[in-house]
C-alpha cells in the first residue's frame, strides 16, 4: 500500500543530501533498471518525489488545508495516501460519476464543475450517505432546475451546493484574462444569486469556489512573455484579493459557509495568504507534469514518468520509439507534447512531433540509442497519462515496491 507518512529514516540526523531527481544521471537510469523486465509503455511514480511534492504543496499553502484535485491524479491509492497527510482535506472531483465512486470511501467531495448527468443525479438522490458527502457546483438557476427535474425537493435528500465564481481578471486593455466558467463575477451578482439559492427548498448552500486559472495554471518563468505574465498576475492578485473578500463577506451575511475554496498548484502562496479562504485546491503539483516547470516560486519533482522503447533507427542521429503521442489537452502548442527527459538532449522533429504510434527523436543522445533502449518522458499534465495506462509502478530507491492501478485500470473512464 502506498504510504507517504515517513517514519524517521536511519539517515535521520545525517547531512542532507540532494534529492535524487536533481541528479538525472542517477534518477532516470535507476528507473530503467527497475522496470527493465516490464514491456513498454511503462509508467512509474517515484515515492520519494511524490512525497516531496506533497510536502512542498503544504509548505507553499502556508497552513491552509489543501483539497486534492483528483483530475490531476486519477489514481485512487495516490489520493488516499495524500489525504492521510495532515494538511490535505477533501477531494475536488471532476465528474458526478467519479464523485459517487469516491464517496464510497471518502466523506468530503466537492464536484468542481456543474453536472447535467441525470442518471448520476438519480443515484445521488437515492443515496443519503453520498448526498451528505458530495457538494455539487452551480453557477446558474438552470442547474437547480435540472436537479429538481430529476427529483423535487420533497422526494430526495437536501443537496449540498457550492457557487462557482469567476476569478478571472477583467482588464480594460487586455480583456478577459482567465478561463471561461461562471458568469458570476462581483459581490452583488454572487450575493443576488446566493439569495435565490438559499430561497430554494431542497438545497443547502455550503460553499464558494474561486479558481484563478490565470495565476494557478500559468507559469511566470518561461518565454518572452514572462514579464507581461508577471505584471498581469500581480494586478490580478490584487484585484482578486479585494473582490474575494467582498464576495465572502456579502454571501456570509446571507448564510454561513463551510467551504471557501480558491487556487490551484501554481497559486498556492497567494491562495494560502488570502484570509477570506478556508482551503486551497491543488493536484498537478503532486505528480508534477512538466507544464509546472515554468514557475519562479516552485519546481515540482518529476514524480511520474513513462517510457517507450526504441524500435528503429531511421538515421544516424535519429532513434524512433514505439508510442509517444500522449498530447495534453489545451491549445495545441508544442508545450503540450510529452517531453523526452532521459537520455538528455532528445527532441522531436518539428514536422512529425510526438506520433500516434511512432515518435522519432533527434539529438546528440539519439546516436547512442540502440533498438530496445528505453526513453523516459514526462507528460505536460499530471492526470491525463492515467487514461493511457492501467497502472503506475511505484518505485522507491532502486526497486518497484507496488503497482498502483489508475482509474482506467480500475475500469473507470470518467472523461
Ligand atoms: C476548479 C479548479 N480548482 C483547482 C484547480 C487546480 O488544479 P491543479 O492544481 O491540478 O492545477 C483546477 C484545475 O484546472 C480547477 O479546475
Amino acid at each position: 500500500m502506498l504510504d507517504l507518512i515517513d517514519e524517521l529514516s536511519p539517515a535521520h540526523g545525517a547531512p542532507a543530501v540532494a534529492p535524487e531527481w536533481e541528479d538525472p544521471a542517477r534518477y532516470w537510469p535507476r528507473l530503467s533498471a527497475a522496470t527493465g523486465h516490464l514491456p513498454a509503455p511503462v509508467a512509474v511514480i517515484d515515492r520519494e518525489a511524490l512525497r516531496y511534492n506533497a510536502m512542498d504543496l503544504l509548505v507553499r499553502a502556508g497552513g491552509l488545508p489543501i483539497r486534492v484535485a483528483s483530475k490531476s491524479v486519477r489514481v485512487r491509492s495516490v489520493l488516499d495516501a495524500v489525504l492521510k497527510l495532515p494538511g490535505f482535506r477533501g477531494i475536488l472531483a471532476f465528474t458526478l460519476e467519479e464523485a459517487l465512486w469516491l464517496a464510497e470511501t471518502h466523506d468530503d467531495i466537492m464536484l468542481g464543475y456543474p453536472t447535467v448527468d441525470r442518471a448520476g443525479l438519480a443515484r445521488l438522490f437515492a443515496d443519503e450517505q453520498a448526498a451528505q458527502r458530495i457538494t455539487l457546483m452551480i453557477d446558474d438557476l438552470v442547474h437547480l432546475d435540472l436537479l429538481d427535474s430529476v427529483a423535487g425537493p420533497g422526494s430526495r435528500p437536501e443537496i449540498r451546493v457550492a457557487i462557482d465564481v469567476d476569478a478571472s481578471w477583467r482588464s480594460s486593455l487586455l480583456g478577459h484574462i482567465g478561463v471561461r466558467r461562471s458568469a458570476l463575477f462581483n459581490a452583488g451578482e454572487v450575493a443576488a444569486f446566493a439569495r435565490k439559492v438559499v430561497a430554494r427548498p431542497g438545497f443547502r448552500l455550503v460553499g464558494l469556489q474561486m479558481y484563478d486559472a490565470q495565476i494557478a495554471g500559468q507559469g511566470d518563468d518561461a518565454g518572452p512573455d514572462a514579464p507581461l505574465i508577471r505584471m498581469v498576475q500581480s494586478r490580478s492578485r490584487n484585484e482578486l484579493r479585494e473582490r474575494r473578500a467582498a464576495i465572502v463577506a456579502a454571501v456570509g451575511e446571507i448564510t454561513p459557509l463551510e467551504i471557501l475554496n480558491g487556487g490551484g498548484t501554481g497559486s498556492l502562496e497567494f491562495t494560502g495568504s488570502d484570509e477570506s479562504l478556508s482551503e486551497a485546491s491543488a493536484g498537478s503539483g503532486l505528480l508534477g507534469g512538466h507544464l509546472f516547470d515554468g514557475y519562479r516560486s516552485f519546481r515540482p519533482a518529476p514524480a511520474s514518468a513513462f517510457a517507450f522503447d526504441v524500435v528503429r533507427r531511421p538515421a544516424i542521429d535519429i532513434a524512433t520509439v514505439l508510442g509517444g503521442g500522449w498530447i495534453a489537452s489545451g491549445p495545441a502548442v508544442a508545450s503540450r507534447q510529452p517531453r523526452a527527459v532521459w537520455p538528455q538532449g532528445l527532441h522531436t522533429l518539428s514536422r512529425e512531433a510526438a506520433g500516434e504510434v511512432q515518435t522519432p527523436l533527434q539529438g546528440p543522445a539519439a546516436t547512442s540509442l540502440g533498438v530496445g533502449d528505453r526513453v523516459w518522458f514526462r507528460h505536460a499534465k499530471s492526470g491525463e497519462p492515467a487514461e493511457r495506462i492501467e497502472s503506475y509502478h511505484l518505485v522507491s530507491g532502486d526497486e518497484i515496491i507496488d503497482e498502483l492501478p489508475t482509474y482506467r485500470g480500475e475500469g473507470k473512464a470518467f472523461l
